[in-house]
């Protein structure tokens, strides 16, 4: 299993490349460094020097969005995914996080099993969110709610 360590500034440019490599429209190196400035959990997954796994999640208050999660194609369906978002979900809740929220692609099955396995409802949609390659494609909000007061 890979170790799981907060995103540093020198990993920017391989977690830009991971980007484009799992999304349609990749991120800049300048568009990851914005978020990393800003409040949040920041986390990535590495197995032998490279990066496998990310997620960003960028917190207001006691609410947080996950504004991005990725698994490397060669590295998928090994529970990786959902160890690093597990392991945000824990950090989150100490810091005083009760909502998670987060805007996923209709069609985006494995990433809607992977946050309803996580306990993640869904809790509205967004028409035409997304406008791809193929098309118009609906958002759908889920949500995760947490207790209160487990800063231990
Ligand atoms: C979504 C994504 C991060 C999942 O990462 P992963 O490391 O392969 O996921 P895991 O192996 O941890 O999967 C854990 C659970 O998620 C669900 N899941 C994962 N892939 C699935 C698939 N293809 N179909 C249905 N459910 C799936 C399952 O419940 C699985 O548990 P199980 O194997 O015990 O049934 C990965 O597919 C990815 O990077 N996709 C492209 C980027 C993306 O769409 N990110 C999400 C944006 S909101």
């Amino acid at each position: 299993m890979p170790t799981i360590r907060p995103i540093e500034n020198q990993d920017i440019l391989a977690i830009s490349q991971l980007h484009h490599m799992c999304f349609e429209r990749g991120w800049s190196q300048k568009d990851i460094k914005n978020l990393l400035e800003k409040e949040g959990i920041f986390l990535l997954a590495e197995e032998k020097g490279r990066i496998v796994s990310c997620i960003v999640v960028s917190s207001v208050l006691d609410e947080s969005e996950i504004v991005t999660l990725m698994t490397h194609p060669e590295y998928r369906n090994q529970h990786i995914g959902e160890k690093i978002l597990q392991e945000s979900i824990t950090s989150l809740q100490k810091k005083g996080t009760i909502k998670i929220f987060l805007e996923v692609n209709e069609n985006n099955r494995a990433a809607i099993g992977l946050y309803k396995k996580l306990g993640f409802t869904i809790c509205s949609r967004r028409k035409n969110y997304y406008n791809n390659a193929s098309g118009a494609e609906d958002a759908l909000v889920m949500e995760l709610l947490l207790k209160k007061g487990n800063n231990s």
